[in-house]
């Protein structure tokens, strides 16, 4: 399955960043283990330094530790296996070799961070574990798009889904699963890693075991479920037929998606609230959408750059959204805003956060505005 990136230039600024950025997340990569181990580190120091009297109560707890540094060797193996692959991921890119500068830059906590959060969203997409998010979310899209566009009335091969931010790949590949041309978008490297390593290198069903929940040393039932394993992938990505049509590009949506009305159907699931400005996701759905074709969506709004420093964000309330959506020219053919679904939770965890999503339709009309974007008169 083609993985593809931008058209190779001569390394300006710009792809001297993406070289940099690059070799930062392969590192991130690389450092997992010696990052999660001092977590480990630290529990076995605050142990040594309870009394006595206390620690003889506890005769497990440093044969547990143990354990947990046991799955993060195991963690580890899976994620050397997934860098060992991305080398050659872009089929239309090239990232030269890692400089000596690339391979002394600093590995934050927050690209460590997004090395856990690969895992987990693993076990949402590519595990019997995240099988119940998946009917939460991709199930109402999936289902949607088929009675869009039912295969008894249409060439399902000739329907094009372009799936955003589509993390691991699970959405879109189940989309061309049931025979659509379907397109997965997404700009993260740790997730592109990710799905490239599931999709290209599959050798059956849950052939690897990782342990994603090794990381969350609060709210535990059992010290078990620290160290509970979780088998990948629960299907087996090379039995998608070669005559299916399915492909994913790496990008920021708003760059990569330029062509006006050039898609049948975008779904988006836990996407939209992902970028700086939503209304330029929206005003970008509507452009690209060919009249008559259909947006369908599933999330909520967290709006992921809130509150970062130095990140704009215009946070906007849904009755704000919809009517944007509106105006931008999209009808609403269904709404539905409160549809429960959860996003990578462990299910055995005291903490739960579960999202009342919204879950709507939007119909690009048959003669819609000119280019999608409305204009205002001054008074
Ligand atoms: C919250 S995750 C949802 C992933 C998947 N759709 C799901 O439901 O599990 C949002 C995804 O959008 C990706 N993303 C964020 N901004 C993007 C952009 N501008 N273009 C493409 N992908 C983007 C993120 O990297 C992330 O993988």
């Amino acid at each position: 399955m083609a993985h593809s990136g931008s058209e190779i230039q001569p390394e300006n600024d710009e792809e001297r960043l993406e070289r940099e950025h690059f070799h930062k997340v392969l590192r991130a990569f690389s450092h997992y283990k010696k990052h999660a181990i001092e977590r480990v580190s630290k529990s076995q120091t605050d142990f040594h330094a309870l009394p006595e009297r206390h620690r003889k109560m506890l005769p497990d707890f440093l044969p547990q530790l143990g354990k947990i540094r046991t799955c993060i060797d195991h963690n580890y193996e899976v994620l050397k296996l997934i860098i060992e692959q991305a080398d050659d991921i872009f089929e239309n890119k090239a990232h030269g070799p890692a400089t000596d500068s690339d391979l002394h830059m600093p590995v934050s906590t927050f690209d460590l961070d997004k090395v856990k959060t690969t895992l987990r969203q693993f076990v949402r997409d590519w595990s019997e574990d995240g099988r119940y998010e998946r009917d939460q979310s991709y199930t109402p899209i999936i289902e949607e798009i088929q009675k869009l566009f039912p295969g008894d009335q249409c060439n399902v091969r000739e329907v094009s889904v372009l799936v955003p931010g589509a993390g691991l790949g699970r959405l879109a590949f189940e989309i061309a699963r049931r025979g659509y041309m379907c397109q997965g978008n997404e700009i993260s490297l740790y997730m592109l890693f990710g799905s490239n390593f599931i999709l290209n290198r599959s050798y059956g069903v849950n052939y690897l075991t990782i342990y994603p929940w090794v990381h969350n040393f609060c709210n535990n039932k059992s010290k078990e479920d620290q160290i509970r394993p979780v088998h990948i992938p629960d299907t087996d990505p090379s039995t998608l037929p070669t005559s299916a049509l399915f492909s994913m590009a790496a990008g920021d949506f708003l760059e990569v998606y330029k062509d006006p009305d050039s898609w049948d159907c975008v779904a988006t699931s836990y996407f939209i609230d992902t970028g700086h400005n939503i209304l330029a996701y929206i005003e970008t759905i509507y452009n690209i959408l060919k009249p008559g074709g259909y947006w369908v969506n599933l999330g909520p709004l967290l709006y992921h750059f809130s509150d970062i420093a130095h990140e704009s964000s215009i946070e906007l309330s849904y009755d704000v959204v919809k009517r944007i959506i509106k105006d931008f020219g999209f009808e609403i053919v269904k709404e539905n805003q409160a549809m429960p679904s959860t996003y990578t939770h462990n299910q055995k965890n005291m903490l739960k956060y579960e999202y009342s999503c919204i879950f709507i339709v939007c119909r690009k009309p048959e003669r819609p505005h000119s280019n999608g974007t409305l204009d205002y008169e001054s008074s």
